[in-house]
């Protein structure tokens, strides 16, 4: 599965967006262009906490459900394959004793829903685990979501990640459960002064603005990082997706073409299959007012 996995791209901002920036249409033709363009596979982050009652059954409201459906749907109609996750359920990562229930439940939902497709269609439990969710904490919480998952889905591919936001530092710290179906994935956002320069979200990126990459010393490290996480699968037996990876818009074009064809050509060479973030908002490959690929990314990614 890993190898289908392949070559990815995360429609983000769409079915995760928080309001208040730019957001991405689910439209049918961004599949079509992300098909044409080679890529393998979308991930389709979903902020399913938004979407569900705070309170017992915690069901998800139909009409956004179909709205996720319409998405996996556009995706497996062109034989690509559809990573769907729960994204920004920061309730959860601050209230995790109080939100277990809920994230259960929710899990339960999804993976019943989908039972029944095809199996390009995978899960992924949780995006970046952090704050209460310590790695203890989430080792814990991961096991009881997959088991959740497997009643429904026994050989469903399942993506679990690292605590500390899917920080590959914090691979050595997740307890693996014991399942023939899963992959790993981390995101890889080094070093973050680059990738991060001038992001809105991100506390003192304003200082950051003007930073290039593309020296040895850069790339050196880069190889290393991604050296340990092979490493580390390696020694878990379990292939290695980078779930998400990319440089903010603000960051100058020819650093970040650099960047992203070094960490997309080192990912691949040792096997690990990726996402980059983001199709067509604030990282964006392609630019939804020109409808076209930028066209360095798209370089980029698939040469
Ligand atoms: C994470 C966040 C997303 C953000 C991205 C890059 O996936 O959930 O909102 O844009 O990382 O920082």
């Amino acid at each position: 599965m890993n190898r289908w996995l392949g070559r990815g791209i995360n429609f983000g901002n769409a079915l995760d967006a928080l309001g208040g920036g730019s957001e991405l249409p689910l439209d049918e033709r961004y599949f079509d262009e992300v098909a044409r363009a080679g890529i393998d596979t979308v991930r389709l982050p979903v902020r399913w906490s938004a979407h569900a009652e705070p309170a017992p059954p915690y069901a998800i409201d139909p009409a956004f459900f179909q709205r996720v459906d319409a998405g996996v749907r556009a995706a497996l109609d062109r034989d690509l394959n559809v990573v769907v996750n729960v994204h920004h359920y920061h309730e959860l990562c601050a209230a995790p004793d109080e939100h277990l229930p809920r994230f259960l439940a929710l899990w339960q939902q999804i993976a019943s829903h989908y039972a029944d497709h095809c199996g390009r269609l995978c899960f992924e439990l949780l995006n970046e685990p952090r704050g209460q969710l310590t790695a203890a904490r989430w080792n814990a919480v991961l096991a009881q979501a997959l088991a959740v998952v497997r009643d429904s889905n026994p050989e469903r591919t399942v993506i679990i990640g690292s605590a500390d936001m899917n920080d590959p530092g914090a691979l050595p710290a997740l307890a693996v459960p014991d399942d023939d179906h899963l992959i790993a994935t981390v995101h890889y956002y080094a070093p973050f002064e680059f990738t991060h320069q001038g992001a809105g979200w991100v506390e003192g990126a304003e200082g950051w603005l003007g930073r290039m990459w593309g020296e040895p010393a850069d790339e050196n490290a880069v190889r290393d990082d991604l050296a340990e996480v092979a490493a580390w699968g390696r020694q878990q037996r379990l292939p290695l997706f980078i779930g998400e990876f990319g440089a903010f818009s603000r960051a100058d074009m020819v650093s970040r073409a650099r960047w992203t064809t070094f960490v997309r050509a080192e990912a691949e060479r040792l096997g690990m299959s990726w996402a980059y973030w983001e199709f067509g908002t604030d990282f964006g490959a392609f630019d939804l007012q020109r409808s076209a690929w930028r066209e360095p990314l798209r370089r980029a990614l698939l040469g």
